[in-house]
């Protein structure tokens, strides 16, 4: 018996492409934000498209082909069998990739639901459905047939991943088709917003954080050569996060319409939830205890520990964005947009780069990628990228807040808004920058990939035997 990792392969190849083509995009909304004549007049180029365009193929190309295609890759190496029919899984790659092709040309198209990480119009929601329901019988039958006892706690995340964003998807879409491009969601006004978000800061929680803490739970033990660092604590890592993140959806919704009681929930369940991701993000690190002098010679463990420390501080600045004062500054800045991108491309891109070149070479019989330097010069680029991405917005995002709510004495604004604009626009710049590093970097691993593959050899890998006692 040998494992199925076409599949696998097909995934991590397609995660690669749909990263430059999302980062792209990316570069390409950065540019209009400092020279919005860049969307040449044309509707289909307007930053308005362009936006869901990129946050749909980075979390969901992306993010989601790297997800899929790792969790392929783990299920079957931790549980000793080959994938629970291979045929669905192949369905599953092949409607995945024609998902994001009607994406890609629905968005430019203007045609959205209107609903943030959610645009995408009923039938391709149906089409979602269908699909996850067929990768959600891969992964679970794969688990069901498993030669070992164990469930290994990796699977434990991508399991709760792949429930969680089952529900989420039905609720939230819940809607009446009016023609074949436009339907009406049936919540109304506040209800309605109070579902988007519960949808939007799960889809963040479970997609963006659960899903790649999988990949962390089984590629940084890996790639360390050393056991998690507390087996127990991973399984509180777990328990705790998948039972609070699901409160916290209204700190999207301060000063709005929505009850007041219900902020303040938000606001205390995302306090709560600092402890369970620093405890996910000191088990990662601590893993490497014993292997620290690997991060001398090793740049994927590099990108793996700036991945935890991106972690570290983006789940600490969120829950400080989520107390209300604090969120009277930071909300409509672009301190949310360096938050979400030090997120973003701190800790999922890294952790997703640093997880590929450790799988990359594994599927085409090698042990190490084509080039180490290629992947330091990645390391070093994409940091920095990273670095001048989020500083910049910081930046940008306090001195909007400030201006905003500066006031003469008759009570006046002191500051126009254009004002502001004009003020942010060297801060878009450095973005800009910083995001063309990030990009230059997904070009290098696209070539270090094509030559790793291209020099490697597609043989079929039999199936580990369990090792005795564990049966
Ligand atoms: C080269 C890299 C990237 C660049 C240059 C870039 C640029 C941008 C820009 C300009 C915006 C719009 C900001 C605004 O409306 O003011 C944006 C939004 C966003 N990006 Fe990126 N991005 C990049 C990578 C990523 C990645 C890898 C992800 C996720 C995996 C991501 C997720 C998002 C999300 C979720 C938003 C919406 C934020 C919000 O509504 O608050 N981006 N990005
Ligand atoms: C303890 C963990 C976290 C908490 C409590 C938290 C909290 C927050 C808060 C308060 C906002 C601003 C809401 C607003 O003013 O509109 C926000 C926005 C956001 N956060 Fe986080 N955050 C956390 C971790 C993360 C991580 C790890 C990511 C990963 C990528 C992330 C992605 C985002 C995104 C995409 C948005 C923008 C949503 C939008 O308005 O479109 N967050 N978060």
């Amino acid at each position: 018996m040998t494992y199925s990792d076409k599949v696998v392969r097909q995934f991590v190849v397609m995660t690669v492409v749909w990263g430059i083509v999302g980062m792209l995009v990316g570069v390409i909304i950065a540019a209009q934000l400092w020279l919005p004549q860049l969307n040449f007049d044309i509707p289909w180029f307007s930053f308005s498209r362009l936006r869901p365009l990129h946050t749909n193929a980075v979390i969901f190309a992306f993010g989601g082909c790297a997800l899929i295609g790792t969790s392929f890759y783990v299920v079957q190496r931790t549980c000793h069998v080959r994938l629970f029919a291979p045929r669905l899984a192949a369905f599953v790659f092949w409607g995945w990739q024609l998902i994001i092709v009607s994406a890609a040309i629905t968005l430019p198209l203007g045609i959205t639901q209107g609903k943030e990480y959610a645009e995408l119009e009923w039938p391709i929601d149906l089409a979602i459905t269908v699909v996850w329901v067929a990768y959600a019988i891969v992964f679970f039958g794969t688990i069901v047939k498993r030669r070992v006892n164990h469930i290994y706690v990796a699977n434990w995340f991508y399991g709760g991943f792949i429930l969680t964003l089952a529900l989420l998807h039905i609720v939230n879409n819940l809607s009446i088709p009016i023609t074949l491009t436009k339907s009406y969601p049936i919540y109304t006004g506040a209800v309605d917003a109070v579902v988007q978000w519960w949808y939007g800061h799960n889809a963040v929680g479970f997609f963006l954080t659960v899903g790649f803490l999988a990949m962390m739970y089984y590629f940084v033990p890996k790639q360390a050569e050393r056991p998690v660092y507390s087996y127990r604590l991973s399984i509180v890592h777990f328990w705790a996060l998948i039972s609070i993140y699901m409160w916290a959806g209204p700190h999207h919704l301060h000063y709005t319409a929505i009850p007041d009681w219900l902020q303040s929930l938000g606001m205390v369940f995302s306090l709560i939830l600092l402890a369970p991701s620093w405890g996910g993000m000191i088990n990662g690190i601590m893993t490497l205890s014993g292997a620290w002098h690997k991060l001398r010679t090793d740049p994927i463990l590099k990108f793996m520990i700036v991945a935890l420390s991106f972690y570290g501080m983006s789940t600490f600045e969120g829950p400080m964005m989520a107390i209300k004062t604090v969120n009277a500054l930071s909300h409509y800045t672009d301190w949310t947009i360096g938050h979400v991108h030090s997120g973003a491309l701190g800790w999922l891109a890294m952790m997703t780069i640093g997880s590929l070149y450790v799988l990359i070479p594994r599927l085409v019989g090698g042990t190490t990628m084509y080039s180490i330097k290629a992947i330091d010069a990645h390391f070093w680029i994409s940091t920095i990228g990273v670095v001048l991405y989020i500083s910049s917005m910081w930046i940008a995002g306090v001195m909007q807040g400030l201006m905003w709510r500066s006031f003469n004495d008759d009570g006046t604004l002191t500051y126009t808004f254009i004002e502001s604009l004009a003020a942010t626009k060297p801060y878009y710049v450095i973005r800009l920058l910083g995001g063309l590093m990030f990009l230059s970097g997904m070009f290098i691993m696209a070539w270090n990939m094509w030559k790793t593959m291209a020099a490697g050899t597609v043989r079929d890998i039999p199936v580990k035997e369990p090792a005795p006692g564990m049966a």
